[in-house]
């Protein structure tokens, strides 16, 4: 089969379209014939070698598909040949096939296409986590969301306005600010004009906002920090700068804040968490309350033109890698 290998850290270059072995199912594990591979923010740091505990090259690259069961192994129960399902593999997500077990597949939700299918393992799961399971966020409530027109930014912002929340959202052109606007963004800033962390205090009228998801890093992580109200909560949930800041508990103390991470990982495994978001999100799509927005699709071998795409800031919503067409 076709895979897209890491030879080695660095830039776009090091990733390779190879024909390695395919995959074969074994005891408990499915396969399943790719045709939507979604593309992350972390396939970029991973490649690079910025990514906490990442793989080491050279390494099948992505982590995301979506869609057929074409093989099934042994003991593996509920599942048939022909089943569309969508989930998160190790690696080798950028490739034709991939093994998984099958108790961690997902079924695709009906009327959904592949391309949007490979939104919901990494990108949507983190969004309903970091708003709701962690980040408690309640109707009335503010929230600045960063970065909010890229792939986990849109599904933050819809699940946020859905919640009933005030949501300020950052993005970098007009064109993104009128996207995440149309996806219930009360108040879209774009920060290459404007100064979002003045904009906040306009905005919330000096009181600051009491949740914010943060995917930034540097600056743009010290000024967020200064956009919270007392008793506030800064999620950090990426640092697409590369440049981690350090929390001084000195100023976190006196506003009573409170700073914390999140990966998607340590979630997984929390069973009642992960079956109310996929409760909300068959209720959001049957009320047509969310979108994945696919903006941006590549064939397979030109996964590499994707990442590029994704670091020079010209993408938004969904980037997806389309396999076996
Ligand atoms: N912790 C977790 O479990 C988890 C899970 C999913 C995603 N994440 C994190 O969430 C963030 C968004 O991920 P995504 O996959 O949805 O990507 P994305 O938002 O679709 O793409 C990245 C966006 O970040 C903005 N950006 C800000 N600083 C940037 C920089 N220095 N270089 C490139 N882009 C920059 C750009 O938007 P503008 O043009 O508007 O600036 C860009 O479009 C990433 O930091 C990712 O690591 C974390």
């Amino acid at each position: 089969m076709k895979s897209i290998i890491v030879e080695r850290f660095g830039d776009t270059e090091v990733m390779k379209l190879e024909e390695v072995q395919d995959p074969r199912a074994g005891k408990g594990q499915i396969r399943v014939a790719i045709k939507a591979a979604g593309v992350n923010y972390a396939d970029i740091m991973q490649r690079m070698g910025t990514y906490p505990e990442g793989p080491q090259p050279p390494y099948p690259a992505g982590f995301e598909y979506a869609g057929e069961i074409d093989q099934i192994g042994e003991g593996v129960e509920g599942w048939r040949v022909g089943d569309r399902v969508m989930g998160l593999c190790k690696m080798g997500g950028y490739s034709e096939y991939t093994v998984v077990p099958a108790s961690q597949a997902l079924r695709i939700p009906e009327h959904l296409g592949f391309n949007e299918a490979a939104a919901i393992p990494c990108q949507y799961f983190t969004a309903y986590h970091v708003l709701i399971t962690l980040g408690q966020l309640q109707s009335g409530q503010t929230v600045l969301i960063q970065a909010a027109a890229g792939g986990l930014g849109t599904i933050l912002v819809q699940i946020a306005h859905h919640l009933g929340a005030r949501v300020i959202g950052t993005a970098s052109t007009d064109e993104k600010c009128d996207l995440i606007r149309g996806l219930g963004c009360d108040h879209p800033i774009n920060y290459k004009e404007k100064k979002f962390r003045d904009e906040v205090e306009k905005i919330t009228e000096g009181k600051g906002c009491e949740l914010i998801v943060e995917t930034v890093g540097g600056r743009v992580f010290d000024l967020s920090l200064r956009c919270l109200r007392p008793l506030g909560r800064l999620i950090v949930v990426g640092v697409a700068s590369n440049d981690p800041r350090p929390v001084y508990g000195s100023y976190l103390l006196p506003h009573n804040l409170t700073v914390s991470g999140f990966h998607l990982n340590g979630y997984l495994g929390n069973a009642q968490a992960m079956k109310d978001a996929i409760q909300c999100l068959d209720v959001w799509l049957e009320k047509g309350a969310l979108k994945f927005l696919v903006n941006h699709t590549f064939p397979l071998e030109e996964a590499a033109e994707a990442h590029r795409q994704i670091s020079d800031r010209k993408t938004s919503g969904k980037v997806v890698l389309t396999v076996g067409e």
